[in-house]
């Protein structure tokens, strides 16, 4: 057996076509959504990364503004520039590129978003928000990782999920989403004496720990969903993600590959958040 590609790319370019037609509709009301990237300092992925959430907004009708800075912005200065964003009516989405530099607290410039524009879903009222079930912005990556168990029409109501990692950005998240549809969640961490053992009860597993070759074929119980969020390189310098792709295709029901699978998904998902929050103040 071999198991079924989740396409991050063909779901994206999917999603995004309905973010587009939804724009559209939006500025007949009079609305332009609006997404400011702010970047601090020079580190190359988070170039990369801006430059995508930059043209994503482009290709979907969305007006974008970035704001680059030099590593020695002042903490004071950055949390007067989100006030500032916080109080334009033109934005309605607001992303600090992070990591931030050291001499910046980057918790309390999460805190100084406004949660009605916190399209990253990384203040704690939006972290509180999730946990309660409430209204309010999801983490992008793990709602994509969502969005692509729902794109398979996989129900996860009795299931048991596995989450490996337990980063506030996907790992905890991810547990909480999978719990409000019903599954059964163990979270998995560097602490976990018999990871193996927890992973060979699972149905669905989400490796989301930024090391290669964090599950292997041996782990992975026949038929289960694996999801991997990892973004590492291997030893010829080429993209792969946590899990032993060709290994576990053998055993899983379905995968996503990396790349090509949870990446486009995160990026894509801003822009869905960013478009609700505009809908949320038309
Ligand atoms: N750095 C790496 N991923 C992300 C993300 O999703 N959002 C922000 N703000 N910074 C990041």
């Amino acid at each position: 057996m071999s198991a079924q590609l989740i396409d991050g790319n063909a779901l994206s370019r999917q999603l995004r076509h309905e973010v587009t037609e939804r724009v559209i509709a939006l500025k007949a009301r009079g609305v332009t959504p609006g997404l400011a990237v702010v970047l601090v300092g020079d580190n190359p992925a988070s170039q990369v990364y801006v430059r995508n959430k930059v043209k994503a907004c482009e290709d979907t009708g969305m007006h974008s503004i970035l704001e680059r800075y030099t590593a020695d912005l002042s903490e004071a200065e950055l949390l007067k520039r989100v006030e500032a964003l916080n109080n334009d009516p033109a934005i309605h989405g607001i992303l600090v590129q992070l990591p931030l530099p050291a001499h910046i607290d980057a918790q309390k410039v999460i805190e100084a978003i406004a949660p009605s524009k916190d399209v990253d879903g990384f203040h704690i009222a939006s972290a509180g928000a999730l946990m309660t079930g409430m209204p309010g912005f999801w983490p992008c990556t793990p709602y994509g990782c969502m969005k692509m168990l729902a794109s398979i029409g996989y129900s996860l109501k009795g299931k048991h999920a596995v989450v490996i990692g337990r980063s506030n950005i996907v790992g905890k998240p991810m547990a909480l989403m999978l719990l409000q549809q019903n599954a059964t969640v163990t979270i998995c961490h560097s602490g976990t004496k018999d990871l193996k053992a927890m992973t060979l009860q699972a149905d669905v597993i989400v490796a989301a720990v930024g090391k290669r070759n964090v599950l292997t074929a041996d782990m992975v119980k026949p038929g289960a969903v694996v999801i991997d969020v990892g973004m590492n390189r291997n030893d010829e310098g080429k993209l792969c993600g946590d899990v032993d792709f060709e290994g576990v295709k053998a055993v899983a029901s379905h995968i996503t590959p990396v790349p090509g699978g949870v990446g486009p998904m995160t990026i894509t998902m801003l822009m869905v958040n960013t478009l609700e929050s505009a809908e949320r103040s038309a």
